[in-house]
């Protein structure tokens, strides 16, 4: 082996000194931050659940094969942008980069043909892409995703369009445009992929170094090319929808008809090829119509020729069960929605989860009796369903009265050692500084009292 080659085999790794950081592209959720999300996935979830979806979680981890075959090796988010690694005995596993393999490997393992038709599952969580991080691209972001497995009807594309929709209706965003192209299946794709090549190739001199590189990889996506200079060439290409067999042709009508029937405004974009190999016929993206997003890098492969960054999108995959080594094709359907970039045009503040809630009162403990007791009280109150701030550790009035104010908790709880003996507390208002001896047995009632005034 060659000194060069030696060194291409071992990457040298960064030495890192504390006080350490996350890693590049991903990020802590905590505060405000981590309630929006939770508030999303439970807004989300319970949508969901209402069009018939039962949950699933599959692992961070799969067998990178499942990627490899299911997502297909020529595409980006397989041969550029995954991170694998292989496990101490030698196992080659890789971090979910998408949950549509996963989903369909747990289908397939769990016999879940035998179960009535379409199964109908949805998963929430992080996902992971060794991609360039920017505005609205992470290496660890999170993706909240719906697939119907077990069914060729159109009705299934439309009931995913619709509750994407929905989905985002129910956290307040409405101001959005759906882009939709049907780009055939085994039968009549070859006949557009030649096509499309034929033109492409007489086209060569005048496209960007990755179109040329693409098309020898990977021609179908030469159609999201973002550079100025490949444009006019895209523009000018064969559309996959002249192409389309009859089914398909049947099929993609059908979808549009649902739409319409649905009300849901829709354009037909003859670029969108999406940038995972198992999809056929249908495939669809979603944008907010005033992208405030930064445009993204050239030749991502996530977007639309808009160069917009979509904040979801899906699509059929009729074939994927059989690349996974299913011994039946499960014509499926599916989307998967960019939870990061949704919460970053939202009022973080409106994404309220069902369980949390900022703190009503804080509790104060005065004296070793009164903290004996105090747990006693919080649990009281938590029966109550009365979320508690407090800072049990400490001991003086005066400290614990200063972290209540700086939390800017409305009012505070004081148990000394003449309320222990009463089985009273004392409710202090922080703002006129008013006071009030409450029953143990009356205080939840009590606080709900002032919560409603
Ligand atoms: P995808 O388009 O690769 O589709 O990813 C879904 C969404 O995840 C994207 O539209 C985008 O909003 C978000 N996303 C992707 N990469 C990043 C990133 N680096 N940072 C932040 N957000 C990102 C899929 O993964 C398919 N499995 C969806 C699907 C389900 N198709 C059928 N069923």
């Amino acid at each position: 082996m060659k000194k060069k080659d030696i060194k291409k085999a071992e990457p040298k790794s960064k030495t890192l000194e504390g006080p350490y950081q996350s890693p590049k592209g991903m990020r802590d959720l905590e505060g405000n931050d981590y309630f929006a999300f939770q508030g999303f996935f439970e807004k989300a979830a319970e949508v969901a659940l209402y069009y018939g979806f039962t949950p699933i979680e599959t692992p961070v981890l799969e067998y990178e094969e499942v990627f490899e075959r299911g997502v297909g090796q020529e595409t980006e988010v397989v041969s550029k942008e995954l991170y694998s690694l292989r496990t101490k005995s030698g196992d080659r596993l890789a971090l979910r980069p998408e949950y549509t393999a996963g989903i369909m490997r747990a289908y397939l393992e769990h016999g879940m043909q035998s179960l009535p038709q379409p199964v109908m599952l949805y998963a929430f969580g992080s996902l992971y892409r060794h991609d360039k991080p920017q505005k609205g691209r992470y290496r660890e972001f999170r993706t909240f995703d719906v697939e119907i497995l077990g069914s060729e009807k159109s009705i299934n594309d439309a009931i995913t369009i619709k509750l994407f929709l929905a989905i985002l209706a129910g956290v307040g965003l409405t101001d959005i445009s759906l882009s939709l192209n049907s780009i055939g299946d085994k039968d009549c794709r070859p006949n557009y992929r030649r096509e499309l090549i034929n033109y492409y190739r007489k086209n060569l001199g005048k496209v960007c170094t990755d179109c040329v590189e693409r098309f020898k990889t990977n021609p179908m996506r030469l159609l999201d090319c973002k550079s100025p200079e490949c444009q006019e060439i895209k523009t000018g290409a064969p559309d996959s929808i002249s192409y389309l067999c009859e089914q398909c042709k049947r099929h993609f009508k059908e979808v549009l008809e649902y739409l319409e029937a649905l009300g849901i405004e829709y354009s037909i974009d003859h670029t969108l090829v999406r940038g995972l190999d198992y999809y056929t016929r249908t495939v669809f993206e979603v944008f907010q119509k005033q992208a405030n997003l930064a445009p993204p890098s050239v030749g991502d492969p996530l977007t639309s020729g808009t160069g917009k960054l979509a904040l979801g999108g899906g699509g059929r995959y009729d074939y994927l069960a059989k690349a996974l080594g299913g011994n039946k094709p499960v014509p499926s359907v599916g989307f998967g929605m960019g939870v990061d970039r949704i919460i970053d045009l939202l009022d973080k503040s409106a994404l309220v989860p069902r369980v949390i809630k900022k703190p009503k009162v804080f509790f104060i403990q005065l004296g070793t009796a009164a903290k004996l007791k105090s747990l006693s009280v919080i649990e009281i109150l938590r029966e109550a369903h009365v979320p508690v701030a407090h800072s049990i550790s400490k001991d003086s009035l005066s400290s614990q009265l200063a972290t209540a104010e700086k939390m800017n908790i409305p009012h505070t709880i004081i148990l000394g050692q003449r309320e222990v003996i009463d089985n009273t507390v004392i409710v202090r208002d922080m703002q006129n500084r008013s006071q009030k001896s409450v029953l143990l047995t009356e205080l939840p009632q009590y606080i709900k009292g002032l919560a409603k005034k």
